[in-house]
């Protein structure tokens, strides 16, 4: 089997319906893809195939043969948010016992900068957590995805009127 694991090519000698989360797992030693349920309920298996989010417990590795996998150990490395995100897990509280993590920040992934409270659910609906309550889980999102660029923009405008008024300010405290 011929794929791309993590930006790297790998050819592996294994059996073509062994599942993508085994051979993650045992044969290329990337054991933070989690094992949760193992038949397609929790999301704790979840990965990019080809920017997608899936459920590796479901899929035959052969069925992705030629494809490019993410993992969460590749996660910083395959998008800017990657390392945002699992920053913000800790720092929000989104992680506790820490099985469903990984599958959430895969899933979180490939959210758009500045995507709403209903789209993070949306793209979380496949995922459970059986410890935070999802609230910390949502926020985590929020704080580790970038802002979206009419956010930026106002915060840009926001940054130049107080610097405006500073500078009007030590204007008038010279006269
Ligand atoms: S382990 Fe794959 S969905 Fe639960
Ligand atoms: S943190 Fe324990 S299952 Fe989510």
């Amino acid at each position: 089997m011929n794929l791309t694991i993590n930006g790297r090519k790998r050819r592996l000698d294994v059996e073509p319906m062994k599942r993508l989360l085994d051979v993650l797992r045992e044969d290329c030693g990337l054991t933070g893809t989690k094992e949760g349920c193992g038949e397609g309920e929790c999301g704790a298996c979840t990965v990019l195939v080809d920017g997608v989010a899936v459920d590796a417990c479901l899929v035959p590795v052969a069925h992705v043969e030629g494809c490019r996998v993410v993992t969460i150990e590749g996660a910083s490395a395959a998008s800017r948010s990657g390392k945002a995100l699992q920053n913000a897990f800790v720092e929000h509280g989104g992680a506790q016992c820490g099985i469903c993590t990984p599958g959430m920040i895969m899933a979180a992934l490939p959210l758009k900068a500045g995507a709403s409270r209903d789209q993070i659910k949306t793209a979380l609906a496949g995922n459970l957590c059986r410890c935070t309550g999802y609230m910390s889980i949502f926020r985590s999102v929020e704080a580790g995805l970038p802002p979206s660029r009419q956010a930026l923009r106002r915060t840009s405008r926001r940054t130049s009127t107080k610097r405006q008024t500073a500078k009007r300010n030590r204007r008038a405290n010279r006269r």
